[in-house]
């Protein structure tokens, strides 16, 4: 992170609230990290963290994937010159016109969990490669995906052969640790998981060359040093794909989302009223729940610091504080604990790089964050001069 370019786009009066600034810089940084720390692993950027089309290019040029969702996100990832061949495809819903357009762009393989799954995905991309999502543990992410999707050892098998006796071509396994997973441990239980699979599959005659770890990548260790670091994960799934997995694993694929992009972006926001409300004291910020942090209302807990030359020179008071909307559920944080504030000043969220504008909606006329893009070249050409 190049924090002093940071830090003056940060304390500028003239930037505009609210504001997402990004750090290309860091982000394409962060990309070199996850390949320095997965030897022969394929990062396949999941674009519903931060769908913005400089990302996307980024991770294009940088030689990386992308894992997409939906029509839209398809498009934008071919608008940004990805091939088809860089794209996969890991949200186990997905509507005929979508299988139809990333059959008709070559997409890599999509993923199925279900048998409604497998046939659609016949029907509509005839041959397509494909691989199951496991369920796995996702205790110890703070936010959990388990439930939603996801199946068994038994029924992935059962779906593999399904898969094969409609013309597709099973290649192997994914899971999600769930988002902002905090336990090394839960990656390394899954691949455990994958590995008896992968036996059972490749007794079956299916050819086994593809193993997805999903997302889950935490942000935050330079401010919490027990938040696990991209390196630490590294080191522990790698002995494991050694460890569990019997035979080679072709394509050892990476969905970070937040992992890529989260430690990136800053939220800049502005503190427009206060109330004093039995005892607690209200800030109320020109962004909250719908135009920006919805993840606070997920259970995430925000990182806040006061933008004001003076705040180490404040006393710490507790806060309740809310977005600007109508809405008595856009409450950001309560007893939240900061230097004296007031109307008028400025409060910058950490890790907000990912999951913030995507989530972020207008309601009640409120805009969402205005991007600030801090470039790679712009960077650099200032370190230099
Ligand atoms: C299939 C899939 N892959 C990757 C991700 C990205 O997860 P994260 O942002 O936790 O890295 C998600 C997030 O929901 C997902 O559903």
């Amino acid at each position: 992170m190049n924090t002093v370019r940071m830090d003056t786009v940060l304390r500028d009066p003239n930037t505009v609230t609210p504001a997402l600034v990004l750090d290309f810089e860091n982000i394409s940084h962060t990309y070199d990290r996850f390949t320095d720390a997965f030897p022969n692993g394929l990062v396949f950027y999941a674009v519903k963290a931060n769908a913005n089309p400089d990302i996307i290019r980024l991770v294009v040029e940088k030689g990386g994937g992308l894992e997409i969702a939906s029509l839209a996100e398809l498009e934008l990832s071919l608008r940004a010159g990805a091939t088809g061949e860089q794209i996969i495809c890991s949200n186990p819903i997905k509507n005929p016109i979508f299988l139809q357009r990333m059959y008709e762009a070559g997409v890599y393989a999509v993923v199925v969990d279900s048998t409604y799954e497998v046939e659609k995905v016949a029907r509509y991309a005839p041959g397509m490669r494909v691989y199951v999502r496991l369920a796995v543990d996702n205790q110890g992410s703070v936010l959990p995906l388990a439930g939603k999707f996801g199946v068994s050892g038994d029924e992935a098998l059962q779906l593999f052969d399904m898969a094969r006796d409609y013309g597709l071509t099973p290649i192997g396994l994914s899971f999600h640790v769930g988002s902002q997973c905090l336990k090394v441990q839960n990656w390394v239980n899954a691949i455990r998981a994958c590995g008896d699979i992968w036996s059972e599959a490749e007794a079956r005659g299916h050819e086994m060359s593809f193993l997805d770890i999903g997302g889950g990548f935490p942000a935050g260790h330079y401010h919490d040093a027990n938040i696990p670091t991209i390196e630490a994960i590294g080191e522990a799934v790698m002995d494991a794909v050694r460890g569990f997995i019997p035979s080679y694993v072709r394509m050892l694929v990476l969905e970070p989302g937040r992992g890529l992009v989260g430690e990136s972006g800053r939220l800049l926001v502005e503190v427009v009223g206060k109330a004093k409300r039995g005892d607690a004291t209200w800030l109320y910020l020109d962004a909250g729940v719908f135009n920006g942090m919805m993840e606070t209302f997920e259970g995430f807990p925000p990182v806040a610091a006061l933008m004001t030359d003076d705040a180490a020179g404040r006393p710490m008071m507790r806060y309740t504080l809310a977005g600007p909307s109508c809405d008595s559920c856009d409450v950001v944080a309560r007893d939240f604990e900061m230097p004296e504030t007031h109307i008028g000043d400025r409060i910058m969220f950490l890790d907000a790089g990912a999951y913030t504008n995507e989530y972020a909606v207008a309601f009640n006329g409120f805009p969402i964050p205005a991007v600030i893009k801090l470039e790679c070249e712009a960077v650099a050409e200032e370190l230099v001069a």
